[in-house]
């Protein structure tokens, strides 16, 4: 398996180009199942997340057309997906572990098929990762599903039927397999306490261009009336908010200054809030926020994560690392995944000074240097926290396990490299 190597001390300076966002891109592209019409997506980045969802398609007869494109400075791709007739609607094992995001064929097969046999993701480093939310309300949609061997076995005779569903928790995943489903409807389906996160209201987007009738996005009711059709069409993605605010601590922890070209601000006031509390300046334009920490020292802030426009779990990792060499302490708590500490135990090892208390809260002093060490974690943003530790570590960092970091940030060496990090992959044959 490839390594990443890194050697610290030096701070960033330069143009970072975000990418499309990668848990857009997921659900959009199941999205171009509900039609049987060619759907072209834009800003799709280059990702094994990608490649994986797109292997799932291809077995379930999606056309898949791939061309490289420049947008706004930045290589990128755009993806025509076209599922005339699927020749199968299982979503077997060996895809769904390796990616959980396949759940999103779920929705959208079973409102345009009434057939579909999902292997259930099952828990994962992070936490459980129950699916009984998206399976009830189906069920309340007038779904019958079977749970057997591992697969999840849905039907429906006719259409889904429109229903009110509540969800107990304002799940990603759920609202976007609800909404997707629930387009093809009979009737009107009203989802209460659905999540907000920016994914949603530009999934909501596509599905409106295609013809689906919904209300209320970004907020936490949703109404979709129902259509019986929908048609194809071209919808380019959001760029990546966790991608930008990943970097934006990458310019902090190194006391550099970055531009992230392409990012939101809008999408992540509450880590931007933290940063400048810190004593970071960010800058927004028009199309980009910059982030310069050079001549500043930082004080660790408390971080609390919630749902969005709450501080976003997919920081956390990030944002303790930069905690780690900052002034004072700092309170972090993970209040959404009930095991996402897996990089305390590895940031300790480069000396960082943690105490975690139960599972869901964690303690970071600050200290003055962290040293280099090998270290790998189980997760994707864990493994960036890491990258970032060893940006400032003395000496060379090993970080292990970088398949994590290919599924969700795209061009991550080139990217720190034009920015002045001593970073290199060492390939597993090297
Ligand atoms: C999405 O996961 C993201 N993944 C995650 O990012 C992210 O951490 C998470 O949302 C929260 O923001 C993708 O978009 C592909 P949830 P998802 O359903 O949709 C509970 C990354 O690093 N819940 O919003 O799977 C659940 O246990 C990944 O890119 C239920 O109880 O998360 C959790 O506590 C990691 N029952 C909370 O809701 C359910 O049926 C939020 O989970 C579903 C969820």
């Amino acid at each position: 398996m490839d390594k990443i190597k890194i050697v610290g001390g030096h701070p960033l300076f330069g143009k970072v180009f975000i990418s499309g966002a990668k848990n857009t891109a997921l659900p959009i592209i199941c999205a171009s199942l509900l039609t049987d019409e060619p759907v072209t997506i834009k800003n799709i980045p280059f990702l094994a997340d990608i490649t994986s969802l797109n292997n799932l398609l291809l077995q379930i007869g999606t056309k898949i057309e791939a061309e490289e494109e420049f947008l706004n400075g930045h290589k990128t791709q755009k993806i025509t997906y076209h599922t005339p007739k699927p020749t199968s609607l299982v979503a077997p094992y060996d895809y769904v572990r390796k990616m959980r995001a396949s759940y999103y064929v779920l929705g959208p097969l079973l409102a345009k098929y009434g057939h579909v046999e999902l292997s259930l993701p099952g828990g994962c480093a992070i936490g459980a990762r129950p699916m009984d939310i998206h399976l009830t309300s189906l069920e309340q949609m007038g779904a019958h599903i079977e749970i057997k061997n591992g697969y999840v076995i849905a039907d429906i005779e006719g259409r889904l039927k429109g229903a009110h569903v509540s969800f107990h928790a304002a799940s990603v995943g759920a609202t976007c397999n609800i909404l997707m489903a629930a387009t093809l409807a009979e009737g009107t389906t009203i989802i209460e306490n659905a999540a907000k996160e920016p994914e949603i209201a530009d999934l909501i987007s596509m599905l409106n261009a295609m013809g689906a009738n919904i209300e209320g996005a970004n907020t936490s009711t949703l109404t979709i009336h129902g259509v019986e059709k929908l048609h194809g069409i071209t919808h380019q993605i959001i760029n990546d908010r966790i991608e930008a605010g990943s970097y934006a601590v990458a310019a902090a922890i190194t006391k550099g200054r970055l531009e992230l070209i392409n990012a939101n601000a809008e999408y992540l006031q509450t880590p931007l809030d933290i940063l400048r509390k810190m004593g970071v300046k960010i800058e927004v334009t028009d199309n980009s926020i910059i982030v310069d920490a050079q001549n500043t020292t930082l004080h660790g802030e408390d971080i609390y994560t919630d749902y969005y426009p709450g501080f976003p779990t997919d920081l956390q990792a990030q944002f303790m690392a930069l905690m780690c060499v900052s002034e004072g302490a700092a309170l972090v708590t993970e209040n959404i995944w009930e095991n996402r500490f897996m990089h305390v135990p590895e940031l300790m090892r480069m000396g960082a000074n943690i105490n975690v208390h139960g599972h869901a809260s964690a303690i970071v002093r600050g200290v003055e240097k962290l040293s280099a060490a090998p270290v790998m974690s189980t997760d994707l943003r864990a493994s960036f926290a890491l990258i970032l530790a060893g940006l400032v570590a003395e000496g060379e960092t090993i970080v292990n396990r970088v398949y994590h970091l290919d599924r969700g940030y795209e061009h991550l060496e080139e990217k720190f490299k034009a920015v002045g990090a001593e970073i290199e992959r060492i390939k597993e044959s090297d």
